[in-house]
């Protein structure tokens, strides 16, 4: 069997293999799904073109939904974020180097954002002129490409790049124009093959709901981000664990003592938040939501502007999905050797872009992902992963058993989507809540968690079955 894939090093997949033994121990989740669904077979039929992070925990995912029966082709969603022996062990599957029998996946560490676009491109063109007919999304890249794609196609042209646009928006207009060129129709026929999408994230689902309102979503979708068992777990106890591991492998410096501002007090803010105070920081919260910084509050936290605070602390991490939350002028008034990092789905959080124009500024690369910017002053900051998510490019994301909550979601999702065809509208709709209730049921025992069981008694007093939903859909957990 040959296929077509593009990662760093096929070597590496033992490594990777090793990685992903360990990490299915880790993941119930998924392990309970194969073992539920593996006969079935749910998924088969479905190609699933997957735009998500390619760590160990996704090659566990990629290898499910397989299991399930899907057709599988991969990308990430970060140009950094691929772990490479993850990527080799996906592609050599049950082969070997030389005669690789796995998936075709397309990514590798330290991506440019040309080539980040065409692996993009490539998980939505199948062999033989097809395309894929499910999406598995993360931050909405691939769905935007085919939403854009199509948009630009029915007018005829790709608006002209202009100077408003990030350098990653005019890579992206000059991706479709060459599509089109290739083939005028090309973003139709992949949109009508595909039946739809489940989304992992915040700032994806948040372009979902977009595209919903302006009646221009093009399939059904189901926001993963919002189980309750995704954005309470992953966002918070996945940031509280990977942030200081970013952290720690960028620069080693000692958190205990230092004064660290979070940007945002939302779930990934307050996973980052409580981690910062777990080393020892003195956490400051900056927030537009009064809501979210009484809570910051209550738990301790100072709540205070960026501008007031931004010349005495020593860490600052993003964590708001909003862009230009850190601006070049906030960077220029920090301490020296201040850390700065975004943790958020896109790297437009940090005016990077601002930065780099700073009249005598310079950049000096300490390791990969770590730079030191140096003003004229000789005061310097310290950026990582060049403004994007650090979490997963200064170290290797969420661990398993987290990942594995939010992964089964995306997988009961997919089945979801692909086997009641008709059943969803061109709408943004969140799982069901005994789906949410049976993820988490997936993770207790590997916990050693004994459930409480309501009596029959108990039940009927409360209003609710034996078996669940616990909560109405208004509880907030
Ligand atoms: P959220 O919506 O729960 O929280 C964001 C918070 O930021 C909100 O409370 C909002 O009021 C606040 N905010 C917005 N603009 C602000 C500003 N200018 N200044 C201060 N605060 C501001 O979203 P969530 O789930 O916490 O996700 C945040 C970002 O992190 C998203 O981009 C999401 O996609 C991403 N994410 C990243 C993960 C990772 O592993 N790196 C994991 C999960 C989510």
């Amino acid at each position: 069997m040959s296929f077509d894939y593009k990662v760093a090093d096929l070597s590496l997949a033992e490594a990777g293999r090793h990685q992903i033994r360990l990490a299915e121990h880790e993941m119930p989740g998924l392990m309970a799904l194969r073992e539920e669904f593996g006969e079935s077979q749910p998924l088969k039929g479905a190609k699933i073109a997957g735009s998500l992070h390619m760590t160990v925990q996704t090659a566990v995912l990629i290898e499910t939904l397989t299991a399930l029966g899907a057709e599988v082709r991969w990308a990430s969603c970060n140009i950094y974020s691929t772990q490479d022996e993850a990527a080799a062990a996906v592609v050599v599957g049950t082969g070997t180097p030389e005669a690789p029998a796995g998936v075709p996946v397309f990514a590798w560490k330290g991506e440019t954002l040309e080539e980040y676009w065409d692996c993009t491109e490539q998980i939505l063109t199948w062999p033989n002129g097809d395309g894929p007919n499910m999406i598995l999304d993360d931050g909405g890249d691939a769905t935007m490409l085919v939403h854009k794609g199509r948009e630009w196609e029915a007018a005829g042209q790709v608006p002209p790049t202009t100077e408003e646009d990030s350098e990653e928006f005019g890579v992206f207009k000059s991706l479709v124009r060459r599509t089109l060129e290739a083939d005028a129709k090309k973003w139709t026929k992949v949109s009508e093959g595909i039946k739809g999408v489940t989304e992992e994230t915040t700032t994806g689902v948040h372009r979902l709901y977009q595209l919903a309102e302006a009646g221009n979503l093009l399939f059904p979708a189901i926001n993963v981000n919002d189980s309750v068992t995704k954005s309470k777990f992953d966002n918070k106890y996945g940031c509280r664990h990977s942030l200081i591991d970013g952290l720690n492998r960028a620069t080693d410096v000692l958190i205990g003592g230092k004064v660290a501002v979070v940007c945002g007090y939302g779930d990934v803010g307050k996973g980052c938040a409580q981690s910062l105070a777990g080393q020892g920081a003195r956490v400051i919260v900056t927030e537009v939501d009064p809501i979210c910084a009484l809570q910051a509050a209550m738990e301790g936290f100072q709540v205070a502007r960026l501008e007031d605070v931004v010349d005495t602390a020593d860490i600052f991490i993003t964590t708001t999905g909003c862009y230009d939350v850190i601006t070049a002028e906030h960077m220029q008034q920090m301490k020296n050797k201040a850390i700065v990092a975004n943790i958020g789905h896109f790297d437009n959080e940090i005016d990077m872009a601002g930065l780099a124009k700073v009249p005598g500024i310079t950049k000096t690369q300490i390791k990969p992902q770590v730079h030191e910017w140096t003003f004229e002053s000789g005061s310097s900051i310290i950026v990582l992963s060049e403004g994007r998510l650090m979490n997963l490019g200064n170290a290797t994301g969420h661990p398993s058993f987290v990942m594995s909550n939010s992964f089964s979601n995306q997988t009961i999702a997919q089945i979801e989507l692909w086997t009641k065809p008709g059943e969803y509208e061109n709408k943004v709709y969140v799982l069901p809540k005994h789906l949410d209730e049976k993820v988490a049921r997936l993770h207790l025992d590997a916990l050693g968690a004994k459930l409480t069981e309501l009596t029959k008694g108990q039940a009927e007093y409360l209003g609710v079955d034996v078996a669940g939903p616990y909560k109405p859909e208004h509880y907030r957990y």
